[in-house]
């Protein structure tokens, strides 16, 4: 299936570049506000109880959203599901697309411009 392999140094590199025209444009003043918050979940269900506040693995998504239910859910919207790719099949990190304390991004869109989804 995964006929070849991005590196995530080429996405951070893209990531990195645009996070520090925004950070020279406005100095970080910590996380935004917790999407998730709204839905009544803690921070330590993500982030553990005592735990560094950085960067979470994907398998802690996967302790609430199952990646292969959610591309049955996805399979249908246009242009192609956002859940399951020629790449990763449905093993996507999620947070290359979804962050939760500011703007999700488009992991797809840098090299393709048709896949131009909305992404919550
Ligand atoms: C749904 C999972 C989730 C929840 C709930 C959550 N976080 Fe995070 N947090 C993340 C992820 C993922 C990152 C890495 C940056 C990104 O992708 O948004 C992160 C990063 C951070 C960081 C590092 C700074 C940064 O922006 O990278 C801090 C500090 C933090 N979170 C604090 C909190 C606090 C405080 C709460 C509760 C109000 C919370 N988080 C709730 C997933 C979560
Ligand atoms: C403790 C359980 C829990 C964890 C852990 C968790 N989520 Fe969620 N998440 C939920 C619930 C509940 C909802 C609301 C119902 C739904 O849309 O599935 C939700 C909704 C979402 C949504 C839809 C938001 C919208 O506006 O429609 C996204 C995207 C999402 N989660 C991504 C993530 C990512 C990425 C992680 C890991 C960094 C994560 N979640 C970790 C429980 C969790
Ligand atoms: C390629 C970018 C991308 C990746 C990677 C990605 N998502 Fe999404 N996600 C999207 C888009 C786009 C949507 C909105 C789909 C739509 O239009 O209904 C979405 C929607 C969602 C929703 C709401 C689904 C619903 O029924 O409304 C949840 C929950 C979610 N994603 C969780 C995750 C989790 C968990 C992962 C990792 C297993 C993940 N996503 C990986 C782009 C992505
Ligand atoms: C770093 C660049 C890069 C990223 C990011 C990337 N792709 Fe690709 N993709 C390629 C290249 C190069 C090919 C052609 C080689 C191949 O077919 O394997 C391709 C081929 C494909 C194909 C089959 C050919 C076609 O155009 O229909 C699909 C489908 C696809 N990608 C989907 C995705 C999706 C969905 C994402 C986001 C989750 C994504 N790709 C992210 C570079 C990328």
């Amino acid at each position: 299936m995964n006929t070849f392999t991005i590196p995530r140094s080429l996405g951070r590199s893209l990531v990195g570049l645009l996070a520090t025209t925004i950070l020279t444009a406005a100095p970080a003043k910590g996380p935004g506000p917790s999407k998730h918050a709204g839905r009544g979940i803690a921070c330590a269900q993500c982030h553990g109880k005592g735990g560094k506040r950085e960067a979470v693995p994907m398998r802690q998504c996967q302790t609430c959203h199952d990646p292969e239910a959610l591309a049955a859910r996805t399979a249908q919207v246009k242009p192609t599901n956002p859940h399951q790719n020629r790449h990763y099949g449905t093993q996507t990190d999620c947070t290359r697309c979804h962050h939760e304390h500011r703007a999700s991004e488009n992991f797809c869109l840098p090299c393709h411009t048709r896949f131009g989804f909305k992404v919550p």
